[in-house]
Formats: C-alpha cells, sequence, structure tokens
C-alpha cells in the first residue's frame, strides 16, 4: 500500500464509523425536531409577575403538546381550521381583519382578541365579554363553535386518537396517555400563558434608557397618564382592567340599539349595555381594523374616536369625554401606543405535527 492509499483507507474509516453513529442514535420523529421541549420562558422587561405565582404553573411538556394542537387543523370538523387560522402568531395572536371567518367561510361578528400576557388577569375573564373565566374554559368554545372549527368535544377526541403519534405526548405531559377534552384544553391554554409581550422600546424606557424611544412617545406618555387619561381602563403592565366599558362603538343612532350587546348577554345587567372588555395595547399595531367589530380602521382613528368622547349612547361610560387634543397630542399618542410593540410572543406553527 502506497501512503496515498493508506491515507485514503484512512478517511474511509473515519466516514464509516462517523456514519455508523448516525445509524445508531435512536431516530427522532420529524414532527418532535419541529418542536422540541424548551424552557418556560422568563417574563420579558416590563412584566412584573412570574409563572411561579400562578396557582398550576404551566410545564414545559404541557406547553409542547398545546403548541401542537394550537396549529392542528385536525381538531377542527374538516381539517380546515386551527385556532392560529385566527389567532395568528404574526399579527400578536389576533387577526388582520375586522371579524373571524371560521369553517366553511362561515364569519362571526366580533374581532379574534390577543392573547399575550393572559397568564395574568387583574380579574379572570375571556372574550369580548367576558363570558369564560379561564384559558381553559375559554379553549374548548371554539373546537365547538358552530361558526370557528364546528366541531363537538367527541369528535375532537376521535380525530386525535386516530393519530396514533399524539399519545406519547400526552403521556409525557399528563402521566398517562389518555386523550381527554380536560387535557387538550389545559395544553393549549399553558401554550398561551406563554405567549408575553414585554421588552418593548416603551419598556427600556421606563427602565432608566433614555435613548430607547423619541420625545414624540415621551409627550405620548405624559398625555396616556394625564390629560387623556388613557390610563383609567388600559392599567397596569398588560394596559388593560379586564373590566368592561361602553365606549359607544357598534351603537346604530338610527336604530336606537347596539348591533352587539356585549357584557349585557352575559349578565343581563342594564348598565353593561354595549360594553366590552378593555384589550391589551400591547403589539397592537400588527392587528388594525381596531375594536370587537374592528371598526376603525387606523390607530390615529382610534385617537381621534376617543377625542370626540366616543359615540353618544343612553350607556355612554361616564369616562368617556371629549378630549380636546391637538393634532401634535394625537400623533404622540398614537407613537406612545407604536412604542409598545415588544417580544416574547413570535412564534410559527411547527413544520411537522405527530402522525
Ligand atoms: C374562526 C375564528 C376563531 C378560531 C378558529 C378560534 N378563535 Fe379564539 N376567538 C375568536 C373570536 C372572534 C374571539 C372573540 C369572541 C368573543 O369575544 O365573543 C376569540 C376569543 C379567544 C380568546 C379570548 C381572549 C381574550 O382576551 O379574552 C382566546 C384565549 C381564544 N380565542 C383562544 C382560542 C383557541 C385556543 C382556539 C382553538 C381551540 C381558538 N381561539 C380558535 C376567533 C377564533
Ligand atoms: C372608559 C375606558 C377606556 C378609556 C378611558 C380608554 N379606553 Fe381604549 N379601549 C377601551 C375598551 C373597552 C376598548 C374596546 C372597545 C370595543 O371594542 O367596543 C378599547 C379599545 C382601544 C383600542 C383598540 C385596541 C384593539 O385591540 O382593538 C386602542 C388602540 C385604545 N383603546 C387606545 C386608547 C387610548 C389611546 C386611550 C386614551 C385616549 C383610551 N384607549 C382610553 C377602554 C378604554
Amino acid at each position: 500500500m502506497t501512503a496515498d492509499e493508506g491515507a485514503a483507507l484512512k478517511r474511509l474509516i473515519v466516514i464509516a464509523a462517523v456514519l455508523c453513529v448516525g445509524c445508531t442514535r435512536p431516530s427522532i420523529p420529524d414532527w418532535e425536531e419541529a418542536n422540541p421541549i424548551v424552557p418556560i420562558p422568563e417574563p420579558p422587561l416590563g412584566i412584573t409577575s412570574s409563572f411561579a405565582e400562578l396557582a398550576e404553573p404551566p410545564t414545559p411538556e404541557r406547553v409542547r403538546l398545546g403548541r401542537w394542537l394550537f396549529y392542528d387543523t385536525r381538531l377542527s370538523a374538516d381539517g380546515s381550521i386551527s385556532c392560529a387560522t385566527c389567532h395568528r402568531p404574526e399579527h400578536g395572536f389576533s387577526e388582520p381583519t375586522a371579524v373571524s371567518t371560521g369553517i366553511g367561510g362561515r364569519t362571526g361578528r366580533r374581532k379574534a382578541p390577543s392573547f399575550v400576557n393572559q397568564a395574568w388577569t387583574l380579574y379572570p375573564v375571556f372574550f369580548w365579554d367576558g363570558r369564560a373565566a379561564s384559558l381553559e374554559e375559554q379553549a374548548l368554545g371554539p373546537v365547538q363553535n358552530p361558526i370557528e372549527m364546528g366541531n363537538t368535544l367527541d369528535g375532537m377526541l376521535v380525530n386525535l386518537s386516530r393519530i396514533a403519534g399524539y399519545a406519547r405526548y400526552f403521556e409525557e405531559a399528563f402521566g398517562t396517555p389518555q386523550i381527554t377534552a380536560d387535557r387538550v384544553a389545559k395544553s393549549i391554554a399553558d401554550y398561551e400563558r406563554t405567549r408575553l409581550s414585554g421588552n418593548s422600546p416603551w419598556d427600556r424606557w421606563r427602565a432608566g434608557d433614555q435613548g430607547a424611544v423619541s420625545d414624540r412617545v415621551k409627550q405620548g406618555h405624559e398625555l396616556f397618564f394625564g390629560k387623556a387619561a388613557c390610563n383609567q381602563c388600559h392599567l397596569g403592565q398588560n394596559f388593560t382592567d379586564s373590566s368592561f366599558h361602553n365606549l359607544g362603538v357598534g351603537w346604530d343612532p338610527d336604530a336606537k340599539e347596539f348591533r352587539d350587546w356585549g357584557r349585557y348577554d352575559v349578565t343581563g345587567q342594564d348598565g353593561d349595555r354595549g360594553a366590552f372588555k378593555t384589550p391589551t395595547l400591547r403589539e397592537v399595531t400588527t392587528r388594525a381594523p381596531y375594536m370587537h367589530d374592528g371598526s376603525i380602521a387606523t390607530l390615529r382613528e382610534v385617537v381621534e374616536y376617543y377625542d370626540r368622547g366616543g359615540d353618544p349612547n343612553p350607556w355612554l361610560d361616564p369616562k368617556m369625554k371629549p378630549l380636546r387634543l391637538t393634532e401634535a397630542d394625537i400623533d404622540a399618542l398614537v407613537a406612545l401606543i407604536e412604542a409598545l410593540e415588544g417580544e416574547g410572543h413570535q412564534d410559527s406553527p411547527p413544520a411537522a405535527f405527530p402522525r
């Protein structure tokens, strides 16, 4: 053997050894590679709550399972709709349309709200009218809603139990492989709880970085917490009081009624007519058009709406008053809201699902 041949042989042996290590490693299914277990995230700057303070903190195994389920169209009756059809990650888990379109192209009358930072709420109220008391309770609603995912819980469980690959992740998350509606709800809710928003330019400025925002944003901050008093309702780390207010959105002055009676349909209390839950202002720029019915096209028009004092109606919230803002004030408030774009929620659908 020449020296060259000897070197070539050595190279071959090395290559064979490398290949063999590859061939003996237990193979990981492609769907697991597409959705690995990751640690529960640390809340970003500006979010002072912690997962440890929750009665039942999310676990990495449930979040992984919930991430698949959230993006899996097989939860719906005809395999066409997932939660993410309406709650789109690139729109802060809301959507860029006025109202939602579900199964068979059917449309509802409300817009899909964002759920960033919903692990911690002042009061446990979900949906625009607060009819669900937890993310778990909320999660199974759309599956059974005839205009959203159009399924039944039994139908969903049959679909999921036909997918052999899922059982082992239910076992990992809950100790046994049974697929139950409660477990589906719990996993999806835990995935939702890890969608956070903080460390925005505004948060960095509040934490002491003077250069993080422009002077216009600082002026917007003064107005928001001062003359315009937006913080009467948009308060705390997630800019919401988790309460219900009538701004006049959706009032029909001719018919003298609301197209959607909101909170009133849940409580039957007269004062709740036309009232809707205050939405978070975090991640708001990616989810125009605005309000529960998507009736206001831009952030500037939203601020102008407040400047007018909303739409007069018999149940208008007493906090709604004309604000007498200048053009510069309006620009500044818009700039402030735009400075609330942060991080901690970004995601995209996993490239593969259990089969
Ligand atoms: C067809 C569109 C559509 C689908 C599919 C859908 N949603 Fe929604 N979602 C909405 C709409 C619209 C609302 C507001 C409804 C209301 O307030 O009455 C909403 C509300 C919510 C809320 C309440 C947020 C808050 O701030 O109160 C959460 C959480 C949520 N959905 C999670 C889910 C989950 C989980 C799934 C999948 C199991 C899902 N959604 C599927 C349209 C959809
Ligand atoms: C009386 C309570 C209250 C006050 C004061 C208030 N808001 Fe709101 N805000 C709400 C409620 C409730 C909604 C949702 C209304 C609906 O959809 O019918 C809302 C919606 C919004 C939206 C749209 C968010 C989305 O997801 O569609 C923006 C932006 C907004 N408010 C900014 C402001 C600004 C800026 C101010 C101050 C000028 C302000 N708000 C003052 C309660 C309030």
